[in-house]
């Protein structure tokens, strides 16, 4: 079994590789990514250690280098991570989003088609579902809510999902989608809130909350989610979506006020910031459907998830060193070139 994992240098591909490499260890892995500013190649140091793990570096827009790869590698699973992810940068600079999100799937599809695959697995996120009232915390996003996105980087993300199920519908592809809630862990980008905060409170910095922090996210631990793709590609049915999650909801406010005591720091650390434009209230899933069909339920609870995540950052403060002082990006640049 050969599979394909698309933006695996980034925050949730990375710990999707060492979760696939440990739970299979007799499958092949490629790993492609175009290395943004998103993807850290050193992430991926022990996954290269392993003989059945290889890197690409390539952007999966880029059409002719897409099908080149298919060409050589006969993928049986395509597992499509690689985005542009963060909202904000959404708002700054929609462009980019377009590109990779909506043309770099479609790309993806049209390589399946042409190559044929077993299934390709689009990552999606809760976001397409637009949010939900704070004052009705008995509504929850199921996999039959509309979509009705909010942001370009939720409206790049829909369109990717409408793709997929056409390609679906008309070509007969063997796709499947999961809609996941907020992750949090290690190697996530600090421009996410729970490692921006966790950054700036080990540095005495102030921590910009939006708004008056009341937006209500529902955090899942990395781990969790990787399990649930995992079984989604490998037991889950075709055609369908499945949405991850887990009860499991927080002000951003309570995450950052944990954030503080853990770390001893002050809440006077905290200072109230305009809110992010058309900011999404609260996002809630029902994870009903891949409990009942495959069985999966959340397993880390937010406080034990958010104490080893926090405890990671402290173990690896070159790893977030390096990103501030932008070595990671020269590392990506150098060695990078050895993967074209
Ligand atoms: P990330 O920004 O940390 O990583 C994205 C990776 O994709 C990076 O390694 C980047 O270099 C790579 N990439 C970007 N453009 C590319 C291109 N054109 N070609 C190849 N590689 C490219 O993102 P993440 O948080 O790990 O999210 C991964 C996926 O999961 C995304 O599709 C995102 O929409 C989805 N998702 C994220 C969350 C979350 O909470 N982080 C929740 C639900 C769904
Ligand atoms: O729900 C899944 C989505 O979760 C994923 O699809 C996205 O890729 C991922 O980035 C995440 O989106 P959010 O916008 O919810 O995540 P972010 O970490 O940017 O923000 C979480 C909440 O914290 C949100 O309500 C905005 C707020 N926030 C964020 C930052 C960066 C702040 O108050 N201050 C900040 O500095």
């Amino acid at each position: 079994m050969k599979i394909l994992i698309t933006g695996g240098a980034g925050f949730i591909g990375t710990n999707f590789v060492y979760y696939m490499l440990k739970a299979h260890p007799d499958f092949d892995y490629v790993c492609l990514d175009s290395l943004t500013y998103a993807g850290n190649l050193k992430n991926l140091d022990k996954a290269l250690e392993h003989r059945n793990f290889t890197f690409a570096k390539g952007s999966i827009a880029d059409r002719e280098y897409i099908f080149d790869l298919f060409a050589r590698e006969s993928f049986d699973i395509v597992i499509n991570f690689a985005a542009e992810s963060h909202v904000d940068r959404s708002i700054e600079n929609p462009g980019v989003f377009l590109e990779t999100n909506v043309i770099g799937t479609s790309v993806l599809l049209d390589a399946c088609r042409k190559y044929g695959i077993r299934r390709f697995h689009q990552v999606s996120t809760d976001e397409v579902y637009g949010d939900l009232p704070i004052d009705r915390p008995d509504l929850f996003f199921t996999e039959e809510t509309p979509l009705h996105t909010s942001s370009p980087y939720s409206a790049s993300k829909a369109s990717a999902d409408l793709l997929t199920m056409a390609y679906s519908r008309t070509f007969g592809l063997p796709v499947s989608i999961s809609r996941c809630s907020n992750n949090y862990g290690p190697y996530q980008f600090p421009e996410k809130l729970i490692p921006l905060m966790i950054k700036k409170a080990l540095r005495d910095e102030k921590l910009p909350v939006y708004g008056n922090g009341l937006n209500v996210r529902d955090w899942l631990y990395v781990e969790d989610h990787c399990r649930a793709i995992d079984l989604v590609v490998m037991k889950g049915r075709e055609g369908q979506v499945y949405n991850i999650g887990g009860h499991n909801e927080k002000q951003n406010i309570e995450v950052v006020k944990t954030i503080l005591a853990q770390l001893g720091k002050p809440d006077t650390l905290i200072e109230y910031v305009a809110d992010r434009a058309g900011h999404d209230l609260r996002y809630a899933i029902d994870p009903s459907k891949i409990h009942g069909e495959l069985g999966w339920l959340p397993e880390t609870e937010f406080s034990a998830g958010i104490k080893s995540t926090i405890s990671w950052y402290l173990d690896n403060k070159e790893w977030m060193d390096d990103i501030s002082s932008g070595a990671y990006a020269l590392y990506n640049e150098s060695e990078g070139k050895k993967y074209v």
